[in-house]
């Protein structure tokens, strides 16, 4: 009887105090940052810090031009600063192009969040890093494509060491497997990457057909942040506008795995209706460079002829008639694993496509492959690579 008396007054004491879930729950490890920080949403003008910590918490970021930082960032909506467990977010905004910032993020636990009372815990730090914005005359830098990873990126960390001199990396799709929970995301994308590279380097994500699916798919977008709040967007750095593209589930979308939750010929046309808008912007025409990153190709063959599946026909049909118009310099795409350059051909497509390799079966095979994409003045120099960094094959655009 005074064990149901003891348990009857601790749930009546957790329901007063409101504390967090995750804490009455037992948990015992101490407040901690579980995530090291992913840059995002890097522009000449600001940039997305995020990292994960265990508990209910509130966030800032502290930076600055030097290692003391000096400035501080919280994240607000509606007026309330943000309070919540796991993905923190805090955007930057006002900073100097061409510009080294330096900052650390700083959490601190919510141990009772209540109407009229709020108990902190003591604040905890990351280490101090650094990222460079870029500015709009920036006309030579380097970025990292990579594709079909499969939630195996161990084999990354030597990459990352060896190209340094890269300045993004760009996640062209499937980066991920299917994604049946969020931990899956947090274990195969945000801590690998950002103990790799993303604390002073951001990655922009191209979503893959893979990371569609499961119940923790619903939830990517919570992880991320893009320029428009959705999978397709465009972005500048230095003279080069980046196209990311959304190609959605590989298969129509009645087929029978699907269970009648897909939706994505109508989403491709959504999507379709934005582009058209998207490369009549200035920001586009004026740019010296255009660069387009789908996980589809978006042809393999003539648009119709359905000979790759139907996501890869959709995209073609609904993509390929605008991009063709549109001064393309070139595209990036996996999927199928199989690594293939695509010259420009008459009626198909009027620029290179780059089709990163892939492992095969789960295996990291002599398909696996990455590209290096140097941008300068004279153009586009790509290096479709082995993951040994052995040169397959080259590709200059002018
Ligand atoms: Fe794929």
């Amino acid at each position: 009887m005074r064990r149901y008396i003891l348990s009857a007054i601790l749930i009546v004491a957790q329901l007063i105090s409101g504390i967090s879930v995750c804490r009455s729950q037992g948990a015992m490890a101490p407040f901690s940052i579980t995530c090291n920080p992913y840059l995002q949403n890097l522009n000449k003008n600001g940039i997305t810090i995020m990292w994960m910590v265990n508990y209910n918490a509130t966030s800032w970021v502290e930076y600055g031009k030097t290692e003391q930082r000096g400035s501080k960032a919280i994240h607000s909506q509606s007026g309330m600063v943000d309070v919540n467990p796991g993905v923190q977010k805090v955007i930057l905004t006002g900073l100097e192009p061409g510009t080294r910032y330096f900052y650390r993020v700083a959490s601190r636990e919510v141990k009772i969040h209540q109407a009229y009372k709020v108990v902190y815990g003591d604040p905890v730090f990351s280490d101090t890093y650094s990222f460079i914005t870029p500015s709009a005359s920036t006309k030579k830098f380097s970025f990292l494509a990579f594709n079909d990873i499969h939630s195996k990126p161990q084999f990354m960390e030597d990459i990352f060491k060896r190209e340094s001199g890269f300045s993004f990396a760009m996640l062209n799709g499937d980066i991920m497997g299917d994604i049946n929970a969020e931990e899956d995301i947090v274990k195969s994308m945000l801590t690998p990457f950002s103990n790799y590279f993303a604390t002073g380097k951001p990655f922009f994500l191209t979503r893959g057909n893979h990371e569609t699916r499961g119940a923790g798919a619903r939830l990517l977008s919570k992880y991320i942040d893009t320029p428009t709040g959705k999978y397709y967007y465009s972005f500048i750095y230095g003279t080069t506008c980046f196209i990311v593209l959304d190609c959605g589930e590989d298969k129509p979308d009645d087929n029978q795995y699907y269970y009648g939750l897909s939706d994505y010929d109508n989403y491709r046309s959504d999507e379709a209706a934005w582009l058209a808008l998207e490369v009549q912007k200035p920001a586009f025409k004026n740019a010296e460079h255009k660069i387009v990153c789908i996980h589809m190709p978006v042809t393999l063959k003539p648009p119709g002829e359905d000979i790759a599946g139907h996501g890869v026909t959709d995209c073609s049909k609904k993509f390929a008639p605008i991009l063709n118009k549109s001064g393309i310099d070139l595209l990036l795409a996996g999927h199928t694993h199989k690594f293939t350059v695509i010259q420009p051909q008459e009626g198909v497509t009027s620029f290179p496509v780059i089709v990163g390799g892939g492992p095969v079966s789960g295996k990291e095979t002599k398909n696996t492959t990455y590209t290096l994409v140097e941008v300068d003045k004279a153009g586009i120099h790509c290096s479709l690579k082995k993951i040994n960094g052995e040169v397959i094959e080259e590709v200059k655009i002018k």
